[in-house]
């Protein structure tokens, strides 16, 4: 996929986390175990960077997994802990990067030609690429455009999972495309770092790597 042509020109963690939806509220919340599926959470750092506005030198030029560990173990294993195959940190957390090597979604990005670039992207285009790939609607998020910006810039991918950690659509029926900060969107409690939303159908800024200036 190329990216359409330029309509202006904008300036752009580990983290685990295979994020089981604790204490979800929502329609779509499945009966008393209270969370029914996992997330896969890739970063793409340079947007990271941006979003806790900080100058990192050098991000990775690839995407990687959101959090910190031990964090994330604290925060999301708990409910993790309900599955045989995720019941320790060592199953969570190896689980966790088996799956980020399967999907290996730096390889589908780059088959698919979703590249950084100084061009905008259309989110449902990459919505629409990725589900032709993996055979599931995945959720995408961005950080708003800030003042000065034109459009919003992606900033994590997640890819959903069930219980037997087979993908699955990360939207279901009945749950809303979007929702906003202030709802009760469950990723909110678990996934999202702060500033990031899901993506509004539109334009997006995939940003390349900062140039470092020493
Ligand atoms: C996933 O979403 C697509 C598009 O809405 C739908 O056609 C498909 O049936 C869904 N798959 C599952 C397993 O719900």
């Amino acid at each position: 996929m190329r990216p359409r042509a330029p309509r202006g020109v904008l300036p752009g963690a580990l983290g685990l986390a295979l994020c089981c939806l604790c204490g979800a509220l929502g329609p779509w919340r499945s009966g008393d175990h209270g969370w029914k599926k996992l997330i896969m959470v890739h970063h793409w750092p340079t947007t990271v960077c941006k979003e806790i506005e900080n100058a990192c030198s050098d991000p990775p030029d690839y995407w990687t997994i959101h959090g910190l560990w031990k964090h994330e173990w604290e925060k999301h294993g708990t409910c993790a802990a309900q599955l045989d195959v995720l019941n320790s940190q060592k199953k969570y957390f190896g689980k966790s990067l088996d799956l980020y090597k399967e999907l290996s979604l730096n390889s589908m990005l780059q088959k698919l030609g979703i590249k950084p670039s100084i061009n905008y992207y259309q989110i449902s285009d990459i919505k629409d690429a990725l589900a032709s790939v993996y055979g599931v609607i995945p959720k995408v998020q961005c950080l708003p455009p800030r003042q000065g910006e034109e459009v919003q810039t992606i900033g994590q991918i997640e890819l959903c999972l069930t219980k037997d950690l087979q993908l699955r659509n990360c939207t279901e029926h009945g749950e809303p495309r979007s929702r906003r900060w202030g709802d009760a969107w469950p990723a909110r409690a678990t996934a999202e770092g702060p500033g990031l939303e899901v993506c509004e159908d539109g334009p997006a800024f995939y940003p390349p790597p900062k140039e470092t200036n020493h």
